[in-house]
């Protein structure tokens, strides 16, 4: 534990496989930046001879920079979203300060969530948030004064207003986490507007239940939406104020067994978003409340006496938590990564054939330059041979002029 009472980062997280692909492919994209980048000055340099490559392919080339580049800034901004959805106070703003291990976002009577709030880590130490179209950092310091920020503007159900809490305060928004929180779906008629602006990218949709009730109309109707919009959205159902059930143990098993069969058809048969199986890892029995209050005094004495049952539903959040971690994680990597890793395959190979073509253009420069000296040497050699002849068929006739006159000379001297 730190100072705080906070848990010491752990790196054995399942979040660590998105952010361990994170740094592979960031780094991946890095070093294809470096080889597209060399690629361009060494066509810039042979350009300059104006035989192997024109202006045309450098100028192809040099547009794989600007790509490569703007894939780098979605690489680094990316991250992995989960958006809770639900009635009004069914307890989404406190699952979320739950599992954040603190009091973040405003919740209970007077603080109804009216807009969107994106809770996600920034490196600063100082919390702030940032409203919908503004650039403006508003410092907050206390659950009061977000709540007090959030009342104060006039703010439409659907924007957003972007809370950045830091770091070092909590390992979720460490590792990448990014929380979305709703108003109660029963509270707009404008859930197409939602899901367009605040659900397409989304990896994990939860949808907090109230245990004391059954599964709505209203609900269903919100995720048959988004289903219609994504491919199998993986959806996790909590069915939160479990802790009610203490009041009444004698119904308990009865009650979760009738909540847990109408979630597995909601989603298996209605959803048809996953399997049967599948579901059993999805429906979890909590109660937030109690999970924040023990958190928040972690390392503390006991304030409040615990509702029986307190642990079992502490542990099934845990579980939660694990399940979450390792569905979030695999689903960001895929959805996220996998595009970009063609598209770097894609542009590795196409500067591979560029290298290839100029290579293979210079080879063919290389065999007709061979072939322009060869021809020319062949007509040194010819031009030589022939020199050779003319000079010693010159040799021999001066040779026998020479002896020619000899001869008459010594005739002529003898005589
Ligand atoms: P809206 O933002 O108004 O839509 O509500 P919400 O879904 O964010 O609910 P919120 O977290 O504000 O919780 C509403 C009230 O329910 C608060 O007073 C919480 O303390 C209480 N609450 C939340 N979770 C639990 C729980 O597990 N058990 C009990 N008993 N109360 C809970
Ligand atoms: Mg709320």
């Amino acid at each position: 534990l730190t100072e705080r009472g906070k848990r010491i980062p752990l790196d054995n997280s399942p979040l660590q496989i998105f952010v361990k692909a994170k740094k592979k492919i960031n780094d991946i994209f890095g070093e294809i930046e470096e080889y597209v980048k060399d690629t361009v000055d060494y066509m810039h340099e042979v350009e300059k001879d104006g035989k192997i490559v024109n202006s045309d392919q450098v100028k192809n080339t040099e547009e794989y920079v600007g790509k490569v580049h703007s894939i780098r800034d979605v690489l680094q901004r990316d991250h992995m979203k989960v958006a809770f959805f639900g009635r009004t106070s069914n307890g989404k703003s406190s699952v979320i300060n739950a599992m954040l291990r603190d009091k973040i976002l405003p919740s209970g009577i007077g603080h109804t969530t009216n807009c969107f709030l994106q809770v996600e880590g920034s490196p600063s130490d100082e919390p702030y948030l940032v409203l919908e179209g503004s650039e403006e950092h508003c410092a907050v310091e206390s659950v009061g004064q977000l709540a007090h920020a959030l009342c104060k503007e006039k703010l439409n159900e659907s924007s957003l207003v972007k809370v950045y809490w830091p770091k070092n305060r909590c390992l979720l928004l460490r590792d990448d986490v990014v929380f979305v929180d709703s108003p109660g779906v029963d509270v707009t008629p404008n859930l197409d507007e939602w899901i367009d602006k605040h659900c397409l990218d989304a990896d994990v949709f939860v949808l907090v239940a109230n245990a004391e009730s059954t599964l709505m109309v209203t609900e269903k109707n919100f995720f048959h939406k988004v289903s219609t919009k994504l491919s199998k959205p993986n959806i996790f159902i909590l069915n939160n104020r479990w802790d009610a059930s203490a009041s009444e143990p004698e119904f308990l098993d009865q009650v979760r067994k009738q909540h847990q069969e109408r979630a597995v058809d909601f989603l298996v048969k209605e959803l048809k978003v996953c399997t049967p199986r599948e579901a059993e890892e999805r429906i979890f029995f909590i109660s937030a409340k109690e999970v924040l209050q023990a958190r928040m005094s972690e390392g503390k004495p006991i304030s409040v006496p615990l509702t029986e049952g307190f642990q079992t539903r502490y542990f099934e959040f845990q579980d939660f938590e694990k399940k979450f971690e390792e569905c979030i994680s695999k689903s960001a990597v895929r959805t996220k990564f996998e595009q970009h890793s063609q598209r770097g395959k894609y542009i590795a190979n196409e500067l591979r054939d560029i290298l290839e073509g100029i290579y293979s253009d210079a080879l063919k420069l290389k065999e007709e330059k061979l072939a322009e000296r060869k021809e020319l040497n062949d007509k040194i050699n010819y031009t030589e041979q022939q020199l050779m002849v003319v000079t010693q068929e010159m040799k021999k006739k001066i040779h026998s002029m020479v002896e020619d006159v000899e001869q008459r000379v010594s005739k002529a001297l003898s005589e």
